[in-house]
């Protein structure tokens, strides 16, 4: 019995301590040699649901012999440049400096868009994966993945691709490929702008339209495992398949229109939608009393009183006016709705978040994780890499059950074991009781006789 009880205890301990690293190997002894290349993937604008509501074979057999995460809840503002910024240096975009696709910096006096986001400056608030590998002496390759073209603390990637919309998935691929083939090279990345770009163009409710961008975006998955397959690379190469953020249907019917509610020489407007980012040309209380009545489907907020949740505050490139659209609305200064699908809304909003799967010798097979955060991914790739992390926002323990090297028991299972233990205990106990009770007169007799012991023992000690 004593021996029992230990093990139920020892069960429910490693139940709640949840998921032990075990052999945590010594990097030191192991070398640089032996680190396993790790290639990141995005495709932008992949909303979660669409693996519930789309075919996708290709990926079906990369996730079902790896790892598939439903759910990844992403980084405010969700759109595309905070978030593949987030995904590299592990930090909400409040401390990684790039917190949406325009940016002005009071300070600096300069501006930062989509097609002027050259100046390093806007970049080294943080330090990306790729600038702190190649600072050990490794070396990185990157297909058009935000910031890689770019000198951050004096670093681009080791080997990359100017960033041109134009250049088909597979150049893309054959390109980064070559590159992974040399020893150094430890940490590649790849974009890729569908599914976000027929997202926005037809909206994601138009089924016809996002099966064929969809069918696409999962042929070129396949493109990629061949590709890595006929190279060698796919049995020595840790792989992770995510996405920056989701989508959701806008409509002519749910516009927010600013001229109806303010002059437009009140203000600056840095950033439209669905996130407006407001510089008051006049009194900011004026300015912002005006904005706050202006549609019951937006948020005004003044800086110092956005939600701590969205960790959206604490940078100067943040404007003294935040608005925040509802769920699929749009803000306008006039005229009609600019495109069918959009994102940027609040990150709790299930139709903006994106999923994760992965693929490779360091990860589970089989393995379904209901969620992780944006934020977590980068202590996961710094793990694998046996690099040391900076400064972040994530959590290891959160991503750690997807890799073989954890032993990890979830709690259902713990709970299931415990419980299965604690009925085939009492079954034992109440067949030893029974077969005591049903023996020989003899032995009962001889059972009572020590019932008897028992009670003067009692009775003396009393
Ligand atoms: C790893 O091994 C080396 C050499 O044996 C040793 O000096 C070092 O302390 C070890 N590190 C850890 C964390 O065990
Ligand atoms: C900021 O830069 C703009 C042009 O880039 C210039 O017109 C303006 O005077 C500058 N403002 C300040 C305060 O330096
Ligand atoms: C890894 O090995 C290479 C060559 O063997 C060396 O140049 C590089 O500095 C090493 N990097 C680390 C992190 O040890
Ligand atoms: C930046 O890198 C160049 C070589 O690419 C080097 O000459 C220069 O000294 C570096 N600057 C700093 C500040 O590290
Ligand atoms: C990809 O590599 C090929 C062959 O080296 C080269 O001709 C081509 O320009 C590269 N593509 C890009 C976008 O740089
Ligand atoms: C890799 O290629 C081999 C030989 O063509 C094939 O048998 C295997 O199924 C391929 N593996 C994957 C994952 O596609
Ligand atoms: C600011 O907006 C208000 C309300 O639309 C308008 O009456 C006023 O003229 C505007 N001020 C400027 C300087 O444009
Ligand atoms: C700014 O506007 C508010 C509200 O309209 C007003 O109470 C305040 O006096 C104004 N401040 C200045 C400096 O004009
Ligand atoms: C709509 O906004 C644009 C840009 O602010 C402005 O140039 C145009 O005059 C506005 N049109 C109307 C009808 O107000
Ligand atoms: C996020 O990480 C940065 C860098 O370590 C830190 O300065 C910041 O306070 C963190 N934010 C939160 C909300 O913990
Ligand atoms: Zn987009």
């Amino acid at each position: 019995m004593p021996a029992c009880c230990f093990l139920i205890v020892l069960l429910v301990f490693s139940g709640f301590s949840t998921c032990h690293g075990h052999g945590t190997e010594n990097e030191t002894v192991l070398g640089n040699s032996t680190v396993t290349p790790l290639l990141l993937v995005s495709f932008d604008g992949f909303r979660a649901d669409y693996l519930k509501k789309y075919s996708f074979p290709n990926l079906e057999k990369f996730f079902s012999d790896g790892v598939l995460v439903d759910h990844v809840s992403n980084v405010f503002i969700t759109k595309t440049f905070p978030n593949h910024y987030s995904i590299v240096t592990g930090r909400y975009a409040e401390s990684h400096g790039i917190l949406s696709s325009n940016m002005y910096d009071p300070d600096a006096n300069k501006t930062f868009s989509l097609s002027n986001d050259f100046d390093s400056f806007w970049w080294e608030q943080a330090t990306p994966l790729w600038v702190s590998i190649q600072q050990k002496g490794f070396k990185s390759a990157a297909a058009m993945w935000p910031g890689t073209d770019i000198k951050i603390h004096n670093l681009t990637a080791s080997y990359f691709l100017k960033y041109q919309h134009n250049v088909p998935f597979q150049e893309r691929v054959d390109n980064l490929t070559k590159w992974l083939s040399q020893d150094l090279v430890k940490f590649a990345t790849l974009y890729w702008e569908e599914p976000d770009y027929s997202g926005h163009l037809y909206g994601p409710d138009n089924i016809k339209e996002m099966t064929k961008a969809l069918k696409q975006v999962d042929d070129h998955i396949g493109y990629l495992i061949d590709k890595l397959n006929q190279t060698g690379l796919w049995s020595n190469i840790n792989i992770i398949i995510t996405s920056d953020h989701g989508m959701v249907q806008c409509a002519p019917d749910r516009l927010i229109r600013l001229d109806d509610c303010i002059g437009p020489k009140n203000y600056t407007l840095v950033d439209m939608t669905p996130v407006s980012a407001i510089l008051p040309l006049t009194n900011v209380t004026y300015v912002y009393d005006l904005l706050k009545k202006c549609n019951p489907h937006m948020k005004a907020y003044m800086k110092e009183d956005i939600p701590d949740r969205l960790h959206y505050k604490n940078n100067r490139r943040i404007q003294p006016i935040i608005l925040v659209a509802d769920e699929g609305w749009t803000i306008v200064r006039n005229g009609s709705l600019p495109r069918f699908g959009d994102h940027g809304y609040d990150n709790t909003l299930p139709s903006m978040h994106p999923f994760l799967a992965a693929h490779g010798p360091a990860f589970r097979k089989g393995y379904r994780l209901n969620s992780i955060n944006t934020v977590d991914i980068y202590s996961l790739m710094c793990h694998l890499l046996r690099l040391e992390e900076q400064p972040n926002n994530g959590t290891f323990t959160n991503t750690k059950c997807m890799l073989a090297s954890q032993w990890c028991v979830n709690l259902p299972e713990v709970i299931g074991i415990v419980i299965g233990v604690f009925m085939v205990l009492t079954t034992l106990t109440c067949l030893i009781i029974i077969m005591k009770n049903k023996g020989p007169p003899s032995s009962r007799s001889f059972a009572r006789l020590e019932l008897q012991d028992d009670d003067d023992d009692d009775a003396l000690i009393g």
